[in-house]
């Protein structure tokens, strides 16, 4: 074999890949992706098996521990996570400062950060740590809602399940008894775990490149937010949503889009379409697309931006650049329209991503930990100067 360390010595030699398009920095155990097929697994579990049988919980133990849980372990699970639902009352000062136009995905990755400096790291086990920000990360998003909306704070429910507890933390409102409604939880819960875990993406290596260094679980998560917020990455799920409403704006010329989405002089491209790894349709926005269908049907919404993502998606698939370069709805093409479907607005959608995302994010966390990787230090080809004197 090769050994890449005597090699680096002897000759200077280093792969040159931007972008890690074909480099691969881990061993990992938690999800695995066949882009051409168009599968994910969790844990080795087909996700559409997963959306089935599983709530968001179910899916989060596995993800974290490996093994879904056992009736016993899931109780224990779910309660701790209601135990440490509360946050220390200097964030809601904290959070009352940042400007109301202020991005929700900036606020909520500083205020993940701003997590550690209340939290007492030296008396929780390291394991209660995961069920504190699965407890805490949704009340810093709902909180961080209310503000915008004008809604006074609000606070979590012990009595209701992770999902339901979320949207009443979101939409509840004074003195105004909050219905659950069954049909929204569980499309909620059903996005959150699609959006559970997907291997090495840009928010989930940031996250383990950060660990490496020993940065602390608070911290490395709010860089994860901060990551997942980009337009290419999770924050595709609001431009999608801005583009359809710009085409619908400019005369519903759908063709027309395309062709600027074709054209290479033209930065723009068609929001929602592509992804490194999935070179076919991409499983979850199938699953996604059907909730979207069903949930806008069940709440009896006439939605003009769902029949047109459906006749953008027939025709760019048709499309001969479309088809040469691979390019399949992604998760997010769907996603925002039931977002919509539940009143939640556009700038909080990748804040919804973050939720769902965080077991992923903690599962590799723990498993950077566990498999004591090295610190995430890549190289570059230095293409400055040559030494020069003022
Ligand atoms: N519209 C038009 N052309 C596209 C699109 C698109 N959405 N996506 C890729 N292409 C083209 C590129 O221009 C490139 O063409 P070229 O070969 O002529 O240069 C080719 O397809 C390959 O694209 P790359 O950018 O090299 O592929 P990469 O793997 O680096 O990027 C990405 C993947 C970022 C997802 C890209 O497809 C994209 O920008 N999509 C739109 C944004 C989006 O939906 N992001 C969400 C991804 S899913 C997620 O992160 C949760």
């Amino acid at each position: 074999a090769i050994n890449i360390s005597k090699l680096r010595e002897n000759t200077g030699f280093i792969t040159f890949d931007p972008g890690f398009k074909n480099t691969g920095i881990v061993k990992s155990s938690i999800s695995f992706i066949d882009g051409e097929k168009g599968i994910l697994l969790y844990r080795g579990y087909p996700v559409e098996q997963i959306i089935k049988k599983c709530s968001f919980i179910e899916t989060s133990y596995l993800l974290l521990n490996g093994e879904l849980p056992n009736t016993e372990q899931l109780n224990f699970f779910s309660e701790k996570i209601k135990e440490f639902n509360s946050i220390n009352h200097k964030i809601y000062q904290i959070l009352d400062k940042f400007p109301v136009f202020y991005h929700p995905m900036g606020i909520l990755s500083s205020l993940t950060c701003i997590l550690t400096a209340f939290t007492d790291y030296i008396n929780i086990k390291e394991e209660d740590m995961f069920l504190h920000l699965l407890a805490k990360l949704p009340v810093l998003a709902a909180l961080t809602y209310r503000k915008k909306v004008g809604l006074p704070p609000s606070y979590a429910d012990k009595d209701l399940y992770y999902t339901s507890n979320l949207l009443k933390m979101f939409f509840s409102i004074p003195k105004k008894c909050y219905q659950i409604n069954p049909i929204i939880t569980d499309a909620l819960d059903k996005l959150l775990i699609l959006h559970a875990d997907h291997e090495q993406n840009c928010s989930t290596t940031t996250v383990r490149l950060l660990g490496s260094a020993y940065v602390g679980l608070f911290s490395s998560i709010s860089s994860g937010i901060s990551a997942l917020w980009g337009r290419l990455h999770g924050g595709a799920n609001q431009a999608v949503i801005e583009m359809l409403e710009n085409i619908i704006k400019s005369g519903g010329n759908i063709n027309k889009w395309v062709d600027k989405a074709k054209d290479k002089k033209d930065p723009f491209r068609l929001m929602g379409f592509g992804h490194r790894i999935y070179k076919n349709f991409d499983p979850r926005a199938k699953i996604v697309k059907k909730i979207a269908e069903k949930i806008i049907c069940e709440l009896g919404i006439h939605d003009p931006i769902l029949e047109l993502a459906k006749k953008l998606e027939k025709i760019a698939i048709q499309d001969p650049y479309f088809i040469e370069k691979k390019l399949y709805p992604n998760i997010d093409f769907y996603s925002g329209i039931i977002y919509q479907a539940i009143g939640i607005p556009k700038d909080m959608f990748t804040v919804m991503f973050a939720l769902g995302r965080l077991p992923g994010w903690m599962a590799h966390w723990k498993e950077m930990r566990l498999n004591q990787e090295p610190i995430g230090r890549p190289r570059q080809i230095y293409i400055g100067y040559k030494k020069r004197n003022i």
